[in-house]
């Protein structure tokens, strides 16, 4: 099972609250048999409801969720295929569906000696694209990989566990490609440089110069919940969470060097802002 903090990382990635209390509630050591038995969830269901509402309800499904995800990955971690099977097969995975968060991934960080902090970032830019990418898929029925989106999100700083640096982008790809990762997913890592540098920006910051364009829908959803998660935790503007630095995201890339940098990235940061807005239906 999964150690309690990890439950919190994951419910504040999906629902921005860790739900401390309800996860403590789960994993009490006198009752936890009981509360793992996905043939009481129904009986417990009511309970929960009452106390923390129906996303509460749905956290704690989603505890269950990750610590069967953790089991199976732990009994049939070398067999992948037969793992993955079963993981579709129990809902587990969502594949082509909705996708969650794989703590084998966020292992993958912590191992590769991610700092709380930085972990602590790549699970709300996470979690912030694929709110954002739902509200895409719901405002306007476009196809949206999920899976890219929650994978690539979480791992868009992966370089930082190695340097703070502007290089964080390339290492990380570096990293990325060591681990065995999908390409799909490095090139984000290496493209997500002031979202997607041109090559007279690449030659400015002395990186390599090549195609940072963000030729895909999930990389420029990533680039801009990054963008918004700094904005809403830095505490450098004062803006009342995800909804108000959306609505205000224009005037505080204007009015904040930090985020707007120079004109470019400035236009190309709208760019994504007015097509993502777009499809979300506003
Ligand atoms: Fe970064
Ligand atoms: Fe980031």
């Amino acid at each position: 099972m999964p150690p309690t903090t990890k439950h919190l990382q994951t419910s504040i990635s999906r629902t921005g609250k860790d739900y401390a209390e309800l996860h403590a509630w789960i994993n009490d050591p006198d009752q936890q048999l009981d509360r793992h038995d996905f043939t009481k969830i129904i009986d417990f269901a009511p309970e929960i409801q009452a106390k923390f509402g129906p996303e509460g309800l749905r956290e704690y499904i989603e505890h269950l969720r990750e610590d069967l995800d953790s089991k199976f990955t732990k009994i049939w971690g070398k067999d992948v295929a037969t793992r993955d099977e079963a993981l579709d097969y129990y809902g587990i995975r969502r594949r082509g569906r909705d996708y969650t968060l794989d703590m084998a991934d966020i292992k993958l960080l912590q191992d590769a000696d991610m700092s709380a902090e930085d972990l602590d970032h790549s699970l709300k830019v996470a979690g912030r694209a694929l709110d954002i990418a739902r509200r895409v898929v719901s405002g306007s029925g476009t196809q949206v990989d999920m899976e890219l989106v929650g994978r690539g999100a979480l791992f868009h700083d992966l370089g930082k566990a190695k340097t703070h640096a502007i290089e964080h982008g390339l290492l990380g790809a570096e990293m990325g490609k060591a681990l065995g990762l999908p390409d799909t997913i490095n090139v984000i890592m290496e493209k997500h440089i002031r979202g997607g540098l041109t090559a007279a920006e690449a030659t400015e910051l002395g990186l390599p110069v090549k195609d940072y364009t963000l030729h895909k829908l999930e990389e420029r959803i990533i680039i801009y919940a990054d963008r918004l998660v700094d904005i809403i935790y830095d505490g450098l503007v004062k803006v009342d969470g995800a909804a108000d630095a959306e609505q205000r995201f224009e005037d505080i890339l204007n009015n904040e060097i930090k985020y707007g940098k120079n004109d470019i990235t400035r236009e190309r940061y709208f760019g994504y802002h007015r097509e993502i807005q777009a499809l979300m239906g506003h």
